[in-house]
């Protein structure tokens, strides 16, 4: 099925709505690196609906551009910058242009990645792509805008990895590798910074809807999907995949004075898969209608 799944629209796939805390981040500069979809997405736009203004990224300007306008429609002050993480250069412009455009940096999320699956097949290239995307970018943005939220008076920062971090997976050296080394420079990070009341927090999402998630999805026969969301369902304890506000849930909890005791920390969010054992779900676990809570999704393919 020739499904674009890159441009899937949020209403006809997520059904959870959250409940904002109104002017939480209000005067608030945030950062979100890869926000024009999926989770970034998510969190950009739950930061808005909580007061804050807010700079993305995204590599291509597409979806960066759409995801703006229909911000900005709404009233919140976002602001895209395109370019590439990768890039040196691109880690410290994202960090002026904010500097310039709203005059301070209070928060920062490192959110933006490449799901670079290789195993003894990586390339020079795999591993240059997925480190320098992933955890070198994340320590370049946390080290520019470290000065800036110290200017404020402290700040939090908080660095989206993966339950890929902590479990091996089949020919997914780069990735998890990668994401284990965001894991371990969050803690670096939290002790280096906290002398600047800087907190360094990591979110760890399981499977959570997005178009990494979706293209196995909309690219498997109707057969195939049925059989995919039988085996999401039983691989997690809450028996459905995550959504992208869910994981802003977290985010925006770390990010706020609630966790003004918690930095180090890493939040894993995902439904319980990683704390479940080996044989999965039993018959008796399997909550009966899982199925219907992936029917808007089918039903959108
Ligand atoms: N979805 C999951 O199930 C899941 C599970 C565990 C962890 N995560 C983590 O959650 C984060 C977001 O994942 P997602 O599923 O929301 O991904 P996604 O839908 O593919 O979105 C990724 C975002 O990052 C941007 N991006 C990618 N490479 C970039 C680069 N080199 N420079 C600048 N921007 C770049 C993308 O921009 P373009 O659209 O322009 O490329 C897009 O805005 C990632 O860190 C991922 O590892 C996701």
């Amino acid at each position: 099925m020739n499904r674009d799944y890159r441009n899937m629209k949020s209403e006809t796939l997520f059904i959870r709505k959250r409940k904002p805390f109104p002017d939480r981040f209000k005067d608030k500069v945030a950062i979100v690196t890869g926000g024009s979809t999926g989770i970034g997405r998510g969190i950009v736009e739950e930061l808005c609906r909580e007061g804050a203004k807010v700079t993305f990224t995204g590599r291509t300007g597409a979806a960066g551009i759409e995801t703006g306008n229909e911000l900005k429609k709404a009233g919140y002050d976002v602001f895209f910058i395109s370019g590439d993480m990768i890039k040196e250069e691109f880690c410290k412009e994202v960090v002026d242009k904010t500097v310039q455009k709203w005059g301070k940096i209070n928060y920062l999320v490192n959110n933006a990645y490449r799901f670079i699956d290789k195993g003894r097949d990586a390339t020079e290239q795999d591993w240059y792509d997925v480190l320098f995307t992933g955890p070198v970018a994340y320590a370049r943005m946390i080290a520019n805008c470290a000065p800036y939220m110290e200017k404020e008076g402290g700040g939090a920062i908080v660095n989206i990895s993966s339950i890929s971090a902590h479990i091996a997976q089949p020919n997914r050296w780069t990735y998890n590798a990668s994401k284990g080394a965001v894991h371990m420079l969050n803690m670096c990070a939290a002790i280096d910074l906290a002398p600047l009341n800087i907190r360094v927090n990591e979110v760890s999402p399981g499977t959570i809807w997005t178009r990494e998630t979706l293209r196995g999805v909309w690219e498997a026969s109707p057969d195939a999907r049925e059989a995919f969301f039988k085996e999401m369902n039983r691989r997690q304890m809450v028996q459905r995949c995550g959504e992208p506000v869910e994981t802003a849930g977290a985010v925006l909890y770390l990010l706020s004075e609630d966790a003004s005791f918690t930095t180090g920390h890493e939040l894993i969010v995902d439904g319980g898969f990683i704390n479940m054992g080996q044989q999965g779900m039993k018959e008796t676990t399997l909550i009966q209608d899982a199925e219907s809570k992936t029917k808007k999704v089918n039903e959108a393919g």
